[in-house]
């Protein structure tokens, strides 16, 4: 059987213009040849959103968010509901991002917004990871901690709906990658965790990432030892080439 992928480009706060915007999103659709196994997603900043989204309408790819507000409406000055993403044609959204964690988003405000973005039919992408990887073997017991605070609010029938993405804080943006036995290892531990919070069954239907520093020079092992079912990649889906090249790479099968 083909495994499917899930390959989704975070943009974070780039480009700087929208026509940045525009020309990057326009180098990717063009080069970009549909597979039946693969979903690509793009998650602009949400200034660009719409705009980004109007470029892909007819296109296989997808459009993500970078958060969610914790509220549904109100007097919230700043924030972007789950509602008006998805009025947005926006499908899927970050959550728990470790850059939004070291802003002071708790595990608390990530239950909120997973159970707002699932309810307005949006997949969240929830980020979970170790700051860092000791000897102890530690960094077990954080991940572990994470997603037994996910399911305190996801039943098992939404559990199968989001992405778990693994992505260890000493990787992100550092160049410092996790080996692909590292990630073939978390990939174990989460199913485990997941096991045992839940049930095989259901386990095997939860979407699992990595990111941290996915390169088109890596990208290729980390996919096929790794074992988990794509990558969330940040500084390399700035560059159209790269980001197609790690697409492709995950089409090894
Ligand atoms: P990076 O970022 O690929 O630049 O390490 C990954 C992420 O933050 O999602």
């Amino acid at each position: 059987m083909k495994r499917t992928t899930l390959i989704i480009g975070n943009w974070k706060l780039n480009p700087s213009t929208l026509a940045d915007a525009q020309k990057l999103i326009d180098g990717i659709s063009k080069k970009y040849k549909q597979k039946e196994t693969q979903t690509v997603v793009v998650a602009p900043s949400y200034l660009h959103i719409t705009e980004v989204g109007k470029k892909i309408a007819k296109k296989p790819i997808l459009l993500a968010a970078q958060d969610v507000a914790s509220e549904v409406m109100g007097p919230f000055t700043g924030e972007v509901s789950a509602q008006q993403l998805r009025d947005a044609k926006v499908e899927y959204v970050i959550v728990g991002h470790s850059e939004r964690r070291a802003m002071g988003e708790t595990d608390e405000l990530v239950q909120k917004k997973v159970t707002l973005a699932l309810k307005n039919k949006l997949t969240p992408v929830i980020c979970i990871g170790e700051r860092e990887r000791d000897a102890q073997g530690n960094f077990f017991g954080f991940v572990e901690k994470q997603a037994k605070s996910l399911a305190q609010v996801l039943a098992p029938a939404d559990i199968k709906k989001v992405v778990i993405a693994y992505e260890p804080i000493w990787a992100i943006g550092t160049g410092k990658t996790a080996t692909a036995s590292d990630v073939k290892e978390m990939q174990l531990f989460l199913f485990a965790t997941l096991t045992k919070l839940y049930d095989k069954s259901t386990a095997q239907k939860v979407t699992l990432l990595y990111g941290g520093s996915v390169k088109p020079d890596n990208a290729k092992e980390l996919h096929k030892e790794g074992g988990m079912s794509g990558f969330l990649v940040g500084g390399a889906s700035l560059k159209a080439d790269d980001f197609l090249a790690i697409i492709k790479a995950t089409d090894t099968e």
